[in-house]
């Protein structure tokens, strides 16, 4: 069967780590039509007309999505069109697994968990404004909806993946209202998956718990932004942005992408990792049904990192971004 399936290249090493996936995944011969869309004219007009733009046309057409890291400025300029995607096409579940990549550095072995993170509303609603000179206000938006889709997400998400335990992470001793109104609504799902442990961290200690010991927790259900942060903070304990992937799903719409950003200091030196746009398409490749290429495309990744001879630096090693893809293309075959 043929897929249709919208790429965005991205900017930065985007473009680079884009090719290397698109190459590994024919030579896994998986039969996609990738409708390239630049969404550079997007950026341009991010915040202001996003539900026009030819992105998410293709996306809402095609309901799939693999995509590279996109620009944002910092402090300044217009808001992030990564938000703006996930917003315009409502992909309320951020589902980022981290776990070791045998053969990469890292903190500590055998890390298997699994963030799952609300990513339309709290802090990321962007509704920010000026009160009077020299204050601000920035809102945090918790719905009972939006928790409560969530909260299910993860459940299902647990009993589909076979999971066992589900921590929610809140500071709902301070925000007794917002974090409390998420732990609640996740609260009333809860009793409905009896064989699924609930339990529930304050984000403080969740950070140390996790830096602590990362294998007591099996998946970590948070609010966008305690979940971006959590997600970062776990990945450093597996080796780094580098190694995880990450898929944004909605109702009928799923983009994967992966979580580290545009790299600008490496870009068009052809030395980019794409470990982690692979890894996120290998997601992808599940999403779509495409479950035993996904498999070989994981298990070549996988010896490849084993063997450690054509790693990037970043992870090691000295291959160049093409050394890397044809090395992983080799052991496919
Ligand atoms: P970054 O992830 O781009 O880079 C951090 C460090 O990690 C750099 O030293 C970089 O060379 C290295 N790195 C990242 N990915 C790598 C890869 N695949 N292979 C080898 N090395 C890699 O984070 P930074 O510098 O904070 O952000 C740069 C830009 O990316 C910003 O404009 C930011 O807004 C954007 N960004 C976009 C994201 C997205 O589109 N989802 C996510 C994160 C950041």
């Amino acid at each position: 069967m043929k897929h249709t399936i919208t790429l965005i290249p991205g900017d930065g090493i985007g473009p680079e780590v884009s090719r290397a996936v698109q190459k590994i995944i024919e030579a896994a011969g998986v039969a996609i039509e990738w409708e390239e869309t630049s969404a550079r004219g997007d950026i341009d007009r991010r915040g202001s007309d996003l539900t026009q733009s030819a992105a998410l046309t293709s996306i809402r057409k095609n309901r799939v999505a693999l995509k590279g890291p996109l620009m944002t400025a910092v402090a300044a300029g217009p808001p992030s069109i990564n938000v703006g995607l996930r917003k315009a096409l409502d992909l309320y579940a951020n589902v980022r697994p981290v776990k070791n990549l045998l053969g990469v550095q890292s903190r500590y072995q055998d890390v298997d968990v699994v963030l799952i993170r609300e990513n339309t509303e709290d802090l990321y609603a962007g509704l920010e404004h000026e009160v009077v000179p020299g204050v601000v206000e920035s809102l945090k938006i918790i719905t009972e909806r939006a928790s409560t889709r969530i909260a299910r997400f993860a459940f299902e998400y647990a009993r589909k993946h076979s999971r066992k335990k589900i921590h929610a992470i809140h500071k709902a001793n301070i925000m007794k209202l917002s974090d409390g109104l998420f732990l609640n609504s996740i609260r009333k799902v809860a009793p409905e998956y009896p064989e699924i442990e609930y339990k529930e961290l304050i984000i403080d200690n969740a950070c140390m718990q996790m830096v602590l010991n990362p294998h007591q927790f099996d998946m970590l259900l948070l609010t966008n932004l305690y979940g971006d942060i959590m997600s970062d903070l776990a990945a450093g304990l597996v080796g780094g942005l580098g190694v995880v992937p990450s898929g944004n799903i909605g109702e009928t719409v799923a983009l994967f992408e992966a979580v580290h950003g545009t790299a600008p200091d490496i870009a068009g030196k052809g030395i980019a990792n794409p470990t982690a746009l692979l890894m996120s398409a290998i997601m992808m490749l599940d999403h779509i049904g495409e479950l035993d290429a996904a498999r070989k495309v994981e298990d070549a990744l996988h010896k490849v990192y084993r063997e450690g001879k054509s790693l990037t630096r970043d992870v090691g090693g000295t291959a160049t971004t093409a050394e890397f893809t044809d090395s992983v293309i080799r052991t496919l075959r």
